[in-house]
């Protein structure tokens, strides 16, 4: 029976380009993590069915790959990692200092319908702040991120973070006469504001149990644009200026978030041009600890996953852009050479540098053009005048420069 070279639907497999994509992503990743003083952790990407879909909005609910183990216990793989984050510091939490600020890079999945920037897999580096109220938290977890898309060689201007409030829209609607119950079908309208035409977000609220006035009101709140009225967008803006990404910052009420757990400030970058889906997303969620059993505490984090600023930094740096050049590429001519060339690659190694010595004898020819394109920054060719004179050259593959060494 044949089957199939393809990996199951929606799962990557990873090339040694890919990686060279994936390390550069997660290399940005742990340094800005660092940079901002966060610590890692980490867990087992299968979690109890009931902890994630009790904590997950409805989509992310029905996304759930889930499945019973052989003693009948009812388990799944993560769709993401902040039900099991909130486990982690319910557990602890007579222990822990807080506020505490964690990271990860967590695989997580959800069987989502495959379109541009969605697969049934993905990496989501998380940060994290438990257990502070002020919009400083914000400031950090969001400030960390811009600095990730700035190591990864993203420029300022190619995204925007579009930040609103929860809480605010909530007041928003109360003011306007629309009873609370109702209010989650404005939120699943305003997030499809802009995805769908007006008349059929109109029919949305109206099989929600909306009337014409309510719909109205509802339609006047989804082009609010000034954020003033709002303490803790005011301060976040104020906080984001000191910082020094205000100017990546943007108002916009749409963004309202499909995860049912947040209950103050959330946000979503997107790149400027508006071509790709959300970088990543998050958000205030003081409430989820208490849910699962904790104590009461404030908590603000966000998700970054790995699909969608891959596909916007090729886009904007060149598929080839995360290749850098670095070490030497060994090879030699007859097998006469091959016990030098170990010799050498031995000792270049020990000196600290990358070596991809050939297997065997090659025609320089060949060497150099596998040489130049596995990326190597120089490469030496040893023949036999070289092992007869105790002498080969390096050569820089960039600048063509040429040096000696011993061998
Ligand atoms: P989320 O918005 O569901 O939030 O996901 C966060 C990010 O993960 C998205 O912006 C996107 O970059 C990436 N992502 C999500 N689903 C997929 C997918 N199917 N394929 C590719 N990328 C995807 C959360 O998951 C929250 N738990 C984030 C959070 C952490 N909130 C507080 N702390």
């Amino acid at each position: 029976m044949n089957v199939s070279f393809e990996p199951p639907r929606g799962m990557r497999d990873f090339y040694p380009e890919d990686m060279v994509w994936r390390n550069r992503v997660f290399d940005a990743f742990r340094a800005a993590g660092e940079a901002a003083g966060f610590e890692q952790y980490d867990s087992c990407v299968v979690e109890s069915y009931d902890l994630l879909a009790r904590k997950a909005g409805e989509e992310v609910g029905e996304q759930i790959y889930h499945f019973e183990d052989k003693s009948g216990r009812h388990i799944a793989l993560r769709p993401e990692m902040t039900p099991t984050l909130a486990r982690m510091v319910a557990q602890r939490q007579k222990e822990l200092v807080f506020p505490l600020k964690w990271t990860t890079i967590a695989q997580c999945f959800r069987y989502e319908r495959m379109t541009k920037g969605r697969k049934r897999e993905h990496y989501q580096w998380n940060l994290d702040i438990i257990g502070e109220e002020s919009a400083m938290a914000e400031v950090e977890v969001i400030g960390a991120a811009c600095d990730a898309l700035r190591r990864m060689g993203l420029a300022d201007g190619d995204y925007k973070v579009h930040v609103s409030s929860r809480r605010f829209l909530g007041e928003l609607l109360e003011k306007s006469g629309i009873a609370k119950e109702r209010h989650a079908q404005v939120f699943l309208a305003l997030d499809k504001r802009g995805k769908m035409p007006d008349a059929e977000i109109a029919a949305m609220l109206k099989d929600g149990g909306l009337g014409e006035a309510e719909i109205e009101a509802a339609f006047g709140i989804m082009d609010t644009s000034d954020c003033s009225a709002c303490p803790e967008l005011a301060e976040l803006f104020r906080l984001a200026g000191i910082a020094g990404f205000a100017d990546r910052l943007v108002f916009d009420i749409s963004v309202v978030r499909g995860l049912s757990y947040y209950t103050g400030t959330v946000f979503e970058c997107f790149d400027t041009a508006g071509e790709f889906r959300a970088i990543f997303g998050g958000g205030r969620y003081d409430s989820l600890l208490t849910t699962i059993g904790g104590e009461p505490t404030g908590a603000v984090g966000l998700g970054f996953g790995d699909v969608v600023v891959t596909e916007l930094l090729k886009a904007r740096l060149g598929e080839n852009a995360a290749k850098g050049r670095k070490g030497v590429a060994v090879g030699f001519m007859f097998a006469g050479q091959a016990d030098a060339a170990l010799k050498l690659a031995t000792r270049l190694r020990k000196e600290g540098k990358p070596v991809d010595l050939a297997l065997r004898a090659q025609k320089p020819k060949k060497f150099f053009s596998r040489a130049d394109s596995s990326g190597a920054l120089e490469a030496v060719f040893v023949g036999p005048d070289d092992v007869e004179k105790g002498v080969a050259r390096i050569k820089n593959l960039e600048t063509r420069e040429e040096r000696e060494t011993c061998l």
